[in-house]
């Protein structure tokens, strides 16, 4: 990639498999796939992330319906893309269209982000990642050295246990409203937690119902709770769960950014318990994917103003 002043070739247009053609092939084009795609943040923060670091390139939007991805894919290696981003639904089709796949991607049957090493697709999925440094960031501690509780098991829940696992965090509780959800994720989950390391008569990984009386007894002993459900992205979402079982020594992280305080993080704030919203790993994710493409340390106090800016923060 040439390093010379960042070519202000960038718009924000919305560009398709259609009009894609329009995109010029220098500076070395990346994108974000997605269907929907106008409200993705990635661009304010990749293209900053660029700028800062003087690497000529431009980064744009395709909007991607599922039955057009194999088409876009092929046009972006004509392209000669240097990699991109995608976006629900297409992480899971994404790894099927890879040459390559990393453990977590594999593990987790999804790719957020590729890199295409002259011609070679390799895939990633660096959600989880993002969040294990969201939440060094924001609290000064390691996943590894946690006793996680997981609220959901979504696309983002999954990726977060999966993570969680894969750095052997001390003890990993998986709740979700649809119990055999994180029964299968648990089942999946047990080869990659599994260490030699003792921890006591407790199970080291535990799949729970939304049982509150469940739920009460392992959060005394829990440092980390997060929440991956989608409860609380709505004004009118309720409290997902009772404040009395917010204490003040838990770490309490949510997923959800906007709002920038849920209902579970203010009632956690109001136990006195440390809270943080999910900008930081969405900044993350995305830290993790510009270093793949470019091998290069992210400029983050740069990328963290353009998305703060991009997201009205
Ligand atoms: N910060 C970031 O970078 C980032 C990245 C990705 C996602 N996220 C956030 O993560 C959240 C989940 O996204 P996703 O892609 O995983 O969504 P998803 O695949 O649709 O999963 C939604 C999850 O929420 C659970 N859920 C929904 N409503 C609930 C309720 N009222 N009570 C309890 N559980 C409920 C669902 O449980 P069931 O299985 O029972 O339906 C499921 O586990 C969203 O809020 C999203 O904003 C943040």
């Amino acid at each position: 990639m040439a390093t010379t002043d960042f070519a202000a070739a960038d718009t924000d247009q919305v560009f398709t498999l259609e009009t894609m053609g329009q995109i010029a092939p220098q500076p070395t084009p990346y994108a974000v796939l997605g269907y929907p795609v106008t409200h993705s943040l990635s661009p304010s923060f990749q293209r900053a992330a660029f700028a800062k670091s003087g690497l000529a390139a431009q980064y744009h939007r395709i909007e991607t319906p599922a039955e057009k991805l194999t088409a876009v894919v092929e046009e972006m290696k004509k392209k000669q893309f240097g990699g991109w981003n995608c976006t629900l639904p297409l992480k899971i089709d994404m790894l099927k269209l890879v040459d390559e796949a990393s453990p977590a991607a594999k593990i987790l049957g999804a790719v957020n982000t590729v890199l295409n090493d002259n011609g070679k697709l390799v895939g990633f999925n660096t959600d989880g990642e993002g969040w294990v440094a969201a939440i060094r960031e924001e609290f000064g501690v390691d996943v590894h050295d946690m006793r996680v509780m997981i609220l959901g098991a979504g696309g983002a829940g999954r990726a977060l246990a999966t993570q969680a696992a894969l750095e052997k965090c001390e003890r990993l509780v998986l709740v979700n409203r649809t119990f055999s959800r994180v029964q299968e994720l648990a089942a999946q989950l047990e080869p990659v937690i599994h260490s030699d390391k003792l921890i006591g008569s407790r199970a080291r990984l535990v799949a729970l119902p939304w049982d509150e009386t469940a739920i009460t007894e392992e959060l005394q002993t829990i440092d980390l709770l997060v929440n991956a459900t989608s409860c609380g992205l709505k004004t009118y979402d309720p409290l997902l769960l009772p404040a009395r079982l917010l204490t003040p020594n838990l770490l309490v992280y949510d997923t959800i950014y906007k709002p920038h305080r849920t209902k579970l993080l203010l009632a956690a704030e109001q136990s006195g318990a440390r809270v943080a919203n999910g900008l930081s790993m969405l900044l993350h994710q995305g830290a993790a994917a510009f270093s793949i493409w470019t091998g290069r340390t992210a400029p983050i106090p740069e990328m963290r103003q353009a998305l703060q800016k991009a997201a009205g923060i």
